[in-house]
């Protein structure tokens, strides 16, 4: 397992180039999914959306706000993370139900839970800073994505060279409470692609980790 994950880990890249050709398996797609949807965030809260861009003229109305990185057109599935703009008590009773309907409890059981929640993100210090919180908890979901991929010798690239503001027109976010951080292009690296190659440039392990 070690040495499997090594090699992932070693393997992936951010994908320049995709090979248009090759698309994801129904199958490999369901666990990628999986990946986004069970992603840890603060509370359980899941702010976020992923948006999986198929059609080819949005693709393409897309690629033009990103800086023409033509990984937009190119790769298999173009997931667009979405957070939410603003945490309400509608969206924190909408996982206090959820969670009393999965683990089969009365929902009054979790009242306690809720104003906690709410005295934090809706009324208490960290509202006011909410997108900010919204978007690093996207972030996460990011990081399972593409390792999950990885392990599955499927490729990435993580991308925010967009336009998120472009992106919420396009993708008609505007006025939703919810809106463009990033994305991600998913699918298989084109053989012509140099960067596969290329070392990895990481600074040396002991000026990032350090044991107090
Ligand atoms: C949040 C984030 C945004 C990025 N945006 C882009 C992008 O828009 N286009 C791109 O080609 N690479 C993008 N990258 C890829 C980085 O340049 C790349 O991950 C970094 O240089 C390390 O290389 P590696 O991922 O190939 O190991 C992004 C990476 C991250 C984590």
């Amino acid at each position: 397992m070690n040495e499997t994950l090594q090699q992932a880990l070693e393997w992936r890249y951010a994908a320049k180039k995709f090979d248009s050709s090759k698309k994801i398996s129904e199958k490999d797609w369901k666990t990628l999914e999986a990946s986004l949807v069970l992603s840890p965030s603060s509370y359980g809260l899941q702010p976020w959306k992923f948006l999986v861009v198929q059609n080819p003229q949005l693709r393409q109305q897309l690629k033009d706000v990103s800086w023409g990185q033509t990984q937009v057109t190119d790769c298999s599935h173009y997931v667009v993370l979405v957070y939410k703009t603003k945490m309400d008590e509608a969206h924190v009773q909408k996982y206090m139900d959820r969670m009393a309907q999965v683990r089969n409890i009365p929902v009054s059981n979790l009242d306690g839970f809720k104003k906690v929640i709410i005295g934090d993100v809706v009324t208490g210090p960290r509202s006011g800073v909410i997108e900010w919180w919204a978007q690093r908890q996207t972030y996460i979901a990011m990081g399972f994505l593409m390792e999950t991929a990885a392990l599955l010798k499927i490729d990435t690239c993580p991308m925010e060279g967009l336009d998120p503001k472009a992106y919420d027109k396009i993708l008609n976010l505007e006025g939703t409470g919810w809106a463009t951080v990033a994305a991600v292009a998913v699918g298989y690296r084109h053989a012509e692609d140099v960067l596969q190659n290329a070392k990895k440039v990481r600074f040396e392990t002991k000026d990032v980790v350090q044991f107090l």
